[in-house]
């Protein structure tokens, strides 16, 4: 058995205990042990939650427990997170987070901390939500030279912008619906300003391209200057706007980074990216482009990727993790003839 403590109670780590909890068959199966759930820490009671019991207010109860080896940090900010998450690394426990915020900031010295103790530090969740981006972007792509970077990269201004046009919202109304559905950071002026998608375009360049790029080193502007006319114009002309996170390697070797609102042809694939969707496009020198989608924010799809990453951890402490499956049997697939004697398989719509 793996023992988890989750550190914030809040959208991210409710999911994180939801999944743990209602896909413990299928998370066992694949990770090859039991994994669950010990600690959460809070600052706050929940007398409703089916977890209340796993509740505790001291760190230092979690950091001082030898069967914790993993520790999932999603309470946001740059305090407490980075004081436990060292702490946490320097104890031997890996940390798994969704903190862009941290990781964009300190990713660097938290990542040389767990290799110090023989720990790991995975932020799959940290960009696009559900959309598997870190670990393809580190490994499956890992044969490139990557030359482009852009992205969706902030679902609560792609949902608002997408709501003030389809839905003839004002920016106002839009952002509290973001805020209502769990899309938005605690403190929202991150995600409409830009910092957000600025923190996950440095995440993804500086594991692109080997090196730490800090925000700050980053030109960023968010939607805050965009008006319901200029987004109702831009649609009216057969464009859509779009807040995009651009890294590019330029002829001489330098680096463009920024993050800024783009006027984005009906035609371009990213146009179409609605609501809460994220999506990257990454340009490698053997591959090619490839395209990643999904939903970038939202409870259970930043839990998907959470837990994915404790699982992680879970199989690397047997091994390389390699790909496994059971053995097969004919019961396995339904008989052709489920399919009825039709020529031809209409999707649902
Ligand atoms: P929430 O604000 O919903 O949850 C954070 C929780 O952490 C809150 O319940 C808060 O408690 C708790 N917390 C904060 N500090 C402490 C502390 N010192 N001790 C104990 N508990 C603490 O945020 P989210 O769940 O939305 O986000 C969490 C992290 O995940 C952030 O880094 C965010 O950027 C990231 N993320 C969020 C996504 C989303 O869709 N929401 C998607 C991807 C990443 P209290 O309620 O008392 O303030
Ligand atoms: N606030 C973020 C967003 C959460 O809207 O994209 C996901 O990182």
């Amino acid at each position: 058995m793996i023992h988890v403590a989750i550190l914030g109670y809040g959208v991210v780590g409710s999911g994180v205990a939801e999944v743990l909890h209602e896909n413990a068959g299928a998370i066992g199966r694949r990770a090859e042990e039991e994994i669950g759930v010990k600690y959460i820490l809070v600052r706050r009671d929940y007398p409703d939650s089916p977890f209340r019991d796993r509740m505790v207010r001291d760190f230092s109860l979690i950091e001082q427990d030898p069967q914790v080896e993993v520790v999932v940090e999603v309470m946001g900010g740059t305090g407490a997170a980075k004081e436990y998450t060292e702490r946490a690394l320097r104890a031997g426990k890996s940390v798994v987070t969704a903190n862009k915020e941290l990781v964009a900031e300190h990713g660097y010295e938290l990542l040389q901390l767990a290799r110090e103790h023989g720990a790991r530090y995975l932020f799959e969740a940290s960009v696009g939500g559900g959309i598997p981006i870190i670990r393809p972007l580190s490994q499956c792509l890992a044969a490139n030279e990557i030359e482009e970077i852009t992205g969706i990269l902030n679902g609560t201004t792609n949902y608002i912008l997408t709501r003030m046009i389809r839905g003839g919202l004002s920016f106002e109304a839009a952002l509290k619906e973001a805020q209502d559905n769990g899309y938005a950071e605690a403190d929202p002026t991150a995600d409409i300003q830009g910092h957000d998608a600025c923190r996950k375009i440095c995440i993804l360049a500086s594991l692109a391209f080997g090196r730490h790029i800090y925000p700050r080193q980053v030109p960023t502007q968010g939607i805050t200057e965009l008006t319901g006319a200029d987004v109702a114009y831009a649609g009216s002309a057969g464009y859509r706007w779009k807040l995009l996170g651009r890294a590019i390697r330029q002829a001489d070797g330098r680096l463009c980074i920024y993050v800024a609102p783009h006027l984005v042809e009906e035609e371009n694939p990213l146009s179409g990216v609605e609501d809460v969707f994220n999506a990257i496009t990454v340009k490698g020198n053997a591959v090619g482009d490839v395209m990643f989608y999904g939903r970038g924010a939202g409870k259970r799809p930043t839990a998907s990727a959470v837990v994915a990453d404790v699982m992680d951890v879970a199989k690397h402490r047997k091994g390389p993790g390699e790909l496994s499956w059971a053995p097969g049997g004919e019961d396995t697939v339904a008989p052709a003839d489920a399919l009825e004697s039709r020529w031809y398989v209409r999707l649902a719509e």
